[in-house]
């Protein structure tokens, strides 16, 4: 079984998944080893930079008793040219699973269908789903749930919103997306989610995606692979903002959720990152707790 976008779970295999990151996270608080993945190995293949996803992963898989094997685009031949199915090929040979950082979504798509262990989407231009599914957990963690609640996106409709979009689509709760003009999410996947669920919209009016919002959620203007259109971004997404006036739209308990890295003063202000509705941390943290759950299930499935 590969996790390539949301799609690939099911609602109940979605709830089983944060189920048993919840027990894993409670167990790794008191102490308590867990180790069923001893002498697995995971590969980790990034083109990206990155910081929670990599030190996330790496980190799960030790505690999980096995260990993890990073090249950037630097160290493997990926980068000099050796083709995506060779290298999926190849890797299988070694390792139990694969996560990988990329930027098309063909390029994680082409590999999963050549590999024969599990592969695991870090961050394509298109989805970043393991990232959904902790943001998805810090929620349950904090309101006990998901079911109706309403879910505000507002920013830029990128890999981050896409991936929103598939877990409403399949978990059923409400979602506003407020995206400026020639900046929306994948249609593809908007029509997929929303055939599931009618309660996903899409709007150009922060004001109108935050009212009584539950969750209040934003990313970066400019994704990794756009450095070029950083200042047409800017312009672009001026007021597509998280500050204390569109907080205060929200409900007074709003959540406030960001992916991270975040860039203060554009997407979101330094107040409202450091605020007391911010959950940012908790949601960093829970990359790793997910992730365990992940692989857990991935890693020993391929046994
Ligand atoms: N949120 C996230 O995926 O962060 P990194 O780019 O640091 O992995
Ligand atoms: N949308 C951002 C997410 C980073 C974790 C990017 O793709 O750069």
């Amino acid at each position: 079984m590969n996790l390539l976008t949301i799609f690939d779970l099911k609602k109940d295999d979605i709830d089983s998944l944060l189920d048993r990151a919840a027990s894993l996270k409670e167990r790794h608080k008191k102490g308590i080893p867990h180790r069923p993945l001893l002498g697995k190995v995971l590969g980790l293949i990034f083109e990206k930079s990155s910081t929670r996803t990599r030190v996330s992963f790496e980190t799960a898989m030790y505690q999980l008793g096995g260990n993890a094997i990073f090249l950037s685009q630097k160290d493997s031949q990926i980068g000099r040219g050796e083709p995506i199915k060779d290298t999926a090929r190849v890797m299988s040979r070694y390792v139990d699973g694969v996560v990988i950082r990329t930027f098309g979504h063909e390029i994680i798509e082409e590999f999963a269908s050549y590999a024969t262990a599990p592969v695991i989407n870090g961050l394509t231009d298109l989805h970043h789903p393991c990232q959904v599914l902790a943001d998805v957990l810090t929620i349950v963690e904090k309101k006990g749930g998901y079911g109706g609640l309403k879910v505000s996106w507002i920013g830029d409709g990128n890999n981050m919103a896409n991936s929103w979009i598939d877990a409403a689509g399949l978990l059923g709760f409400e979602l506003t997306l407020a995206c400026p003009d020639g900046y929306f999410p994948d249609p593809a996947v908007l029509s997929r989610a929303k055939a599931l669920n009618p309660n996903i919209r899409l709007t150009q009016g922060v004001d109108e995606a935050a009212a009584g919002s539950d969750v209040l959620n934003t990313d970066v203007w400019a994704s990794m692979g756009q450095e070029e259109e950083k200042d047409k971004r800017a312009k672009a997404f001026k007021g597509y903002q998280i500050n204390s006036r569109v907080l205060g739209l929200a409900k007074k308990d709003a959540m406030v959720l960001h992916c991270l890295p975040a860039h203060r003063e554009e997407e979101i202000t330094a107040e409202v990152l450091e605020g007391a509705n911010s959950a940012v941390w908790d949601q960093a943290e829970n990359r790793l707790h997910i992730q365990k759950a992940i692989l857990e299930r991935l890693m020993s499935e391929a046994t």
